[in-house]
């Protein structure tokens, strides 16, 4: 692995020629949107203990002090921007004929920036799904209270059963179909992008492996070493919002120069 410069040519030439493209992002590509990560100092299970506040055995006890937790999330997501990381892997999703994002953020920053070939493999903060006939829906259409109570906990309109955040907690399953689209274009790229995740949950899901059987060249942007960092061939240790824009302006200069 060799920690490069953004605009580092040989990555700048295997950018440039690769045909099938995949990406895989955490929390690191919000952050320059303002929204904090999980475990960088100032991460989220830095302030809240995961084990009380993304599992189904915490919900289960103590729904109201969740909810709150997830509220938070929601106002903190629909007051942030995407930022020039999201807006570049819209644009390059527009350049290579097989491209597709798999992301583990829960914010809509990468839909908003114009994403559309992506999967969400951890849910989304702006759902919230019926405990009891598991409609999903888009907590923009309620208006919820600054504080929920026991009394005013968000219900399905069908059915009346509680509704839960539709987020992939601790001990659940990722769900299978956007799970299945990453591991198949993760096997069949020929490069790959990591891009602010530490890979410290299911070890990046074993993507960066299937990447490399199939002889991909992979990229970590991370200012810090993450547990994927290993497999890289180029590690740019550059924040996302800054060395993914330079990055590809530097592709498609390239390419324009033939
Ligand atoms: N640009 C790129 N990477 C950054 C930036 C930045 N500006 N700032 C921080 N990072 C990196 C950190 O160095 C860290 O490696 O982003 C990574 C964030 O790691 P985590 O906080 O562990 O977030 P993530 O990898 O997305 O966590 C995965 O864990 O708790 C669960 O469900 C939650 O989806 C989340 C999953």
């Amino acid at each position: 692995m060799e920690n490069v410069s953004p605009t580092h040519k040989e990555l700048i030439n295997v950018m440039k020629n690769a045909r099938r493209v995949f990406v895989f992002t955490g929390a690191g590509v919000s952050k320059e949107s303002g929204l904090p990560t999980f475990r960088d100092d100032d991460g989220l299970w830095k302030k809240f203990d995961p084990m009380t506040m993304a599992t189904p055995e915490a919900f289960r006890e103590n729904p109201v002090v969740v909810w709150n937790m997830y509220r938070i999330r929601q106002t903190q997501v629909l007051s942030a921007q995407p930022n020039p990381a999201h807006k570049t892997l819209a644009q390059m999703e527009q350049f290579y004929p097989d491209f597709l994002l798999a992301t583990q953020n829960v914010d809509d920053l990468h839909e908003r920036a114009g994403s559309r070939r992506m999967v969400k493999i951890h849910g989304n903060a702006l759902e919230m799904r019926c405990l009891d006939c598991v409609t999903i829906f888009d907590v923009r259409e309620f208006s919820f209270p600054e504080e929920f109570t026991q009394d005013t906990l968000p219900r399905c309109t069908k059915c009346g059963g509680l509704c839960r955040p539709n987020i992939v907690w601790f001990g659940e399953y990722v769900p299978q179909e956007p799970m299945m689209a990453a591991v198949r274009s993760a096997a069949n790229c020929d490069l790959m992008l990591i891009i602010g995740t530490s890979g410290e949950v299911s070890g990046g899901y074993g993507f960066a492996e299937y990447a490399l059987a199939n002889g991909a060249a992979i990229v970590d942007v991370n200012p810090g070493r993450g547990a994927l960092t290993r497999y890289a061939r180029f590690w740019v240790s550059e924040p996302a919002g800054s060395a993914l824009p330079q990055m590809w302006q530097e592709v498609t200069k390239n390419i324009a120069e033939g």
